[in-house]
């Protein structure tokens, strides 16, 4: 029986592909159609599943549309249903299975928790929106998931990053990552004040809500302190990642004391803020993270919550579920080629799924040289301020860099590390002296033993690891989206 998960109609759309109780597939609609965050599913990406592995016998939806059609007429926006119908949605890809409905928070608890092997957790789910939630907290309990508190809609801490993130001219559900970036090069304590004041109460009395929007964000705050100036602009990203990270401990504190237990599960478009995420330590003792926390993991959740049997355990789960280009190359040959050249692309196996490239779709690089950094950044044609990743040889990990509390590993760069010898590493280490780490371990996977090759010619056990795309476009799927990013920057692709 062949069961697919869908997340589409809304943004970064996703497929994911279940063969029996088997998850075999699952990849992102912007690899197929070349269109970063997709909204819609991408005809190729259909027919590929198709062709690889039959059609549906069922499709789970990752939200409920009639409620979402409720809040959106709740919000202002007018009835939608027509913009909602799944069905007929789904019938112009020639999908007429019978569709199951899981609710937009469920799917994300179920894709987190399904797959973190715990028998028991808090599991917190953070977004912007759902249908109508955007904050809620289960307990895990065997394979049973059970919803403890919920906040609704326009009470959104997502929503109001991604609010600060537009004010500060950047493209809102997209950028928020740059935001996080250039909050380090600001001085929180400027505005800190003034944002909490006008957008966020994080009430001390109020056990039942961690925090609190005092304004609908949904629309963005673009008229918000005009008198600020450009320059100001770094100021109004640290601030909001401070208040950000404030409510954030509200939250742990508040899933900690409501489920007594010392395991966390973390899912969401949130709980891609690598940066706050070093907080979780404080009030649990493990985290697990699904590598693709936002909407378009739900594509697999939306699976798992309604077959929990189904359920992944981590030493089995591997991101690496998408389009799968094979591999002609040896280690030695992309090795001796870096010690060369420094730079490399990498584009073999299956991609990742999710949003970061962890060595199967890479941009490879030595960190070690003082002008890697410049060199990458014109590449990628990106913003200086901007950091670089790492990939290290998880037994390594902690002769660089000082792990948070709770975190051993960080195998799909979901937390930042202090780095132990930043002179050293300047083309990984952020202004704050942190790099947002990728622990690779000793799992026998191709990209596990370049690293080792790596390490054995050179002493150096880790990479400069970031995505293969070109600038606007997403990562790199096949052959041919390899062969263009080779003619386009003048750099050498392996496969
Ligand atoms: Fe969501």
């Amino acid at each position: 029986m062949i069961t697919w998960g869908i997340s589409a109609n809304s943004h970064d759309a996703a497929l994911a592909v279940f063969c029996d109780e088997k998850l075999v597939f699952a990849s992102h609609s912007e690899r197929f159609s070349g269109k970063k965050n997709d909204r819609d599913l991408c005809p190729n990406l259909v027919d590929h599943a198709r062709q690889l592995y039959g059609e549906p016998g069922r499709v789970y939806w990752y939200e409920n549309p009639y409620f979402k059609t409720l809040r959106q007429l709740f919000a202002g926006q007018g009835w939608k249903w027509k913009d909602n119908d799944i069905k007929k949605y789904l019938s112009r890809y020639g999908i007429n299975c019978p569709i199951t409905y899981v609710d937009h928070h469920k799917s994300h608890a179920a894709a987190g928790y399904y797959t973190s092997g715990m028998d028991n957790a808090a599991v917190v789910v953070l977004d912007a929106i759902g249908e109508f939630t955007t904050y809620s907290v289960w307990e895990g309990n065997g394979k049973v998931l059970r919803k403890i508190t919920t906040l609704d809609y326009p009470n959104s801490l997502g929503l109001f990053y991604s609010a600060m993130t537009q004010r500060c001219h950047l493209k809102p559900n997209e950028e928020e990552y740059i935001l996080m970036g250039m909050a380090a090069y600001g001085n929180p304590s400027k505005l800190t004040r003034d944002i909490l004041n006008d957008f966020v109460s994080l009430p001390n009395d109020d056990y039942q809500h961690a925090f609190r929007i005092k304004k609908n964000l949904h629309r963005g705050c673009q008229d918000w302190r005009p008198d600020l100036i450009v320059n100001d602009t770094f100021d109004i990203a640290a601030a909001t990642q401070a208040v950000y990270e404030m409510a954030f401990e509200r939250v742990l504190q508040q899933a900690a004391s409501m489920t007594g237990s010392r395991n966390l599960v973390l899912m969401g478009g949130c709980a891609l803020n690598c940066s706050a995420n070093r907080l979780t330590g404080k009030y649990f003792d493990t985290t697990w993270i699904m590598p693709n926390p936002g909407d378009a993991g739900s594509a697999i959740g939306a699976v798992l919550a309604k077959k929990p049997q189904w359920a992944i355990d981590p030493k089995y789960f591997t991101p690496y579920l998408g389009y799968d280009m094979g591999s002609q190359t040896t280690n030695a040959e992309i090795v001796n080629y870096l010690k060369e050249h420094k730079i490399c692309g990498l584009a073999r196996g299956p991609a990742e799924f999710g949003p970061r490239a962890l060595g199967n779709r890479s941009l490879l690089a030595d960190p070690r040289g003082t002008d890697i950094k410049d060199r990458v950044n014109e590449i990628k044609q990106r913003q200086q301020y901007r950091p670089f990743a790492p990939a290290i040889l998880e037994e390594h990990v902690d002769m660089y860099f000082d792990m948070p509390h709770g975190w051993s590993t960080s195998r799909y760069m979901q937390v930042i590390a202090r780095c132990r010898h930043p002179g050293h590493y300047p083309a990984i280490i952020h202004r704050d002296g942190t790099s947002r780490v990728q622990t690779v371990p000793d799992d026998g996977s191709p990209f596990r033993r370049l690293l080792e090759e790596w390490y054995k010619e050179t002493g150096c056990p880790m990479l400069l690891n970031t995505s293969l795309n070109i600038k606007g476009q997403p990562m790199v799927n096949n052959h041919a989206d390899a062969e263009k990013f080779e003619r386009l920057y003048a750099i050498r692709v392996f496969n």
